[in-house]
C-alpha cells in the first residue's frame, strides 16, 4: 500500500475543567458521587484513554502533536496536573520521545507575565524539561524530524504564538498626571495611584517572534524536497468561522506569518488548537508555484482527535494529506469519520513519477472505469507487481489525473478512472 506518515493532533485540553465530573444523568439525589464516579469517567480519563489505545492499535505514529490550552486559567498547578498525566500515560504507552507541545494562551501565568515579562515561558519549559522531555518552543522554536520505516520525513516544527499574551496595556504617559488629578477626588475610595493603575488591562494579544520566523522560514526553504514542514502553534491563522466578539481576535501578526508560510514554494502544514473546532483550509499563494499551506485545526481535546496522514510518493515525496476526525462519543467510542484529502502536488504536478505511471494512465485511457486494475493491467502487463501498481495509482490520484472510489478499501476494491 502508499507510503505515509502518520501524525496525532491533540487540541485545548482546558484542565482541570475536563476532568470534571463524570457525564452522568444524575436524577437520584440519594444515590451517591461515589458510586457516579465508578459507573462513568469523567471525559478528560475517556479522551485520554481513547488516545492511548488508538496510539497501541494503529500503525506506527511518528509524532504527537499537542496544540497547547493545557490548562485553563493560566495557574502553574492546573497545568502541572495536566501534563503530568499525559506524559504518565504516553510514557507508559512508549510515545514520550514522539510529543512535541507548544504553549497556549490559557497556559500563560498572567503574575509572572506582569511581573518579571518571559518567565512564564520559562517556568513551563523547565517543568516540561523536569518531565524528561525538553519540548517547549521557549526561547526559540524547536524543530524534530519525524521519520517513518521508510524514511519519509515531515519535520515538525513547533513555534510560539503566545507571546503577546499576558502584556500589560495602560493610558498613556503624558495624560498620567492630569487623569491622576481627576481620581484625586476619589481619593475617599482609592488612593491616585490604584485608581490609575485599575485603568491598565492585562491583554492576551498573541503574537509571533519575527526573528525567530524568518530562522524558521529559512530552515524551511533548506529542506530536501521530499520532506514535508508540519509548523505546530496554538493560535488559529485565518479567523475562525463563528463570529467571534473579543478585542484582539487575531494574531497581531498573523497575516504576515500566514503570507510567508505560504510564499515558500512548497506545501507547508499548519497546525493548531484555541478555536474549539476543527476546521481544514488551504491557503494557495498563485504567484508562487508549489507555494500553499494547509491549516488543520485540532477539535477540543474532550472531543476527540485527528489523525493526519502524510502520503508520499514512491520517490518519498509528499504528494497528499488525508485529514481524519476521530469524534470520541458519550460512550467512550471513538468513531473515524470520512478522511478530508487535500493533494499537496497537484500544482508542481508528477514531479519525480514513476515512468510506469503513463503505462497505468495509457491503459485508463482506453477505458472508461476500471474495477479492478490489478487483473486488468496483468492481462497486459503481467509483470507489474500488484504493490507497485497500486501505489502507481495512488500517485495518479493526488496529482489530480485519476479518481479512485472505494480509496479505504483494499485496490482490489477501487474503481479507477482517468480524469477528463
Ligand atoms: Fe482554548
Amino acid at each position: 500500500m502508499p507510503r505515509s506518515i502518520r501524525l496525532l493532533l491533540i487540541g485545548d485540553v482546558h484542565f482541570p475543567e475536563s476532568e470534571g465530573r463524570p457525564e452522568v444523568d444524575h436524577r437520584d439525589a440519594g444515590v451517591s458521587e461515589r458510586l457516579s464516579r465508578i459507573a462513568a469517567q469523567s471525559p478528560f480519563t475517556r479522551c485520554l484513554r481513547a488516545i492511548i489505545q488508538f496510539l497501541k492499535n494503529q500503525s506506527p505514529i511518528e509524532a504527537i502533536l499537542i496544540c497547547g490550552d493545557l490548562t485553563s486559567h493560566g495557574k502553574l498547578e492546573p497545568y502541572k496536573k495536566c501534563a503530568e498525566r499525559l506524559v504518565r500515560a504516553l510514557k507508559e504507552a512508549g510515545f514520550l520521545n514522539k510529543v512535541h507541545v507548544t504553549f497556549g494562551n490559557h497556559d500563560i501565568d498572567r503574575d509572572s507575565a506582569r511581573s518579571s515579562p518571559g518567565s512564564q515561558f520559562e517556568q513551563l519549559a523547565d517543568f516540561w524539561r523536569s518531565l524528561g522531555t525538553d519540548v517547549l518552543p521557549y526561547p526559540h522554536h524547536k524543530s524534530i524530524r519525524a521519520t517513518a520505516e521508510g524514511g519519509q520525513t515531515a519535520v515538525v516544527y513547533t513555534v510560539n504564538s503566545c507571546l503577546g499574551c499576558g502584556e500589560m496595556r495602560g493610558l498613556p504617559k503624558n495624560i498620567e498626571k492630569d487623569i491622576k488629578a481627576i481620581f484625586s477626588k476619589f481619593e475617599a475610595t482609592a488612593t491616585p495611584e490604584d485608581a490609575f493603575s485599575l485603568l491598565q488591562e492585562q491583554l492576551d494579544t498573541p503574537l509571533f517572534d519575527d526573528a525567530d520566523l524568518s530562522d524558521m522560514c529559512e530552515k524551511v526553504s533548506g529542506m530536501a524536497a521530499n520532506e514535508l514542514p508540519v509548523v505546530l502553534a496554538h493560535h488559529n491563522l485565518l479567523p475562525q468561522a463563528i463570529t467571534r466578539i473579543d478585542i484582539y481576535t487575531e494574531v497581531l501578526n498573523g497575516g504576515m506569518v500566514r503570507g510567508r508560510l505560504s510564499s515558500l514554494g512548497r506545501p507547508v502544514v499548519y497546525v493548531h488548537g484555541h478555536i474549539h473546532s476543527d476546521p481544514v483550509e488551504v491557503v494557495v499563494n498563485p504567484a508562487e508555484q508549489g507555494g500553499e499551506c494547509v491549516f488543520i485545526s485540532a477539535p477540543l481535546f474532550t472531543k476527540g482527535f485527528t489523525v493526519l496522514d502524510v502520503h508520499c510518493s514512491r520517490a518519498g515525496s509528499p504528494i497528499g494529506l488525508s485529514v481524519t476526525r476521530h469524534e470520541l462519543l458519550e460512550h467512550g467510542a471513538v468513531v473515524p469519520r470520512p478522511p478530508i484529502r487535500i493533494p499537496i502536488s497537484k500544482r508542481t504536478g508528477l514531479r519525480d513519477s514513476d515512468p510506469n505511471y503513463e503505462t497505468v494512465a495509457a491503459h485508463l485511457q482506453e477505458r472508461s472505469t476500471i474495477k479492478n486494475i490489478r487483473l486488468s493491467m496483468n492481462e497486459r502487463y503481467p509483470l507489474m507487481s500488484e504493490k507497485d501498481l497500486s501505489e502507481i495509482v495512488c500517485e495518479g490520484f493526488w496529482a489530480c489525473r485519476l479518481d479512485i472510489m472505494n480509496l479505504d478499501q483494499a485496490p482490489e476494491k477501487w474503481h479507477v478512472s482517468i480524469k477528463p
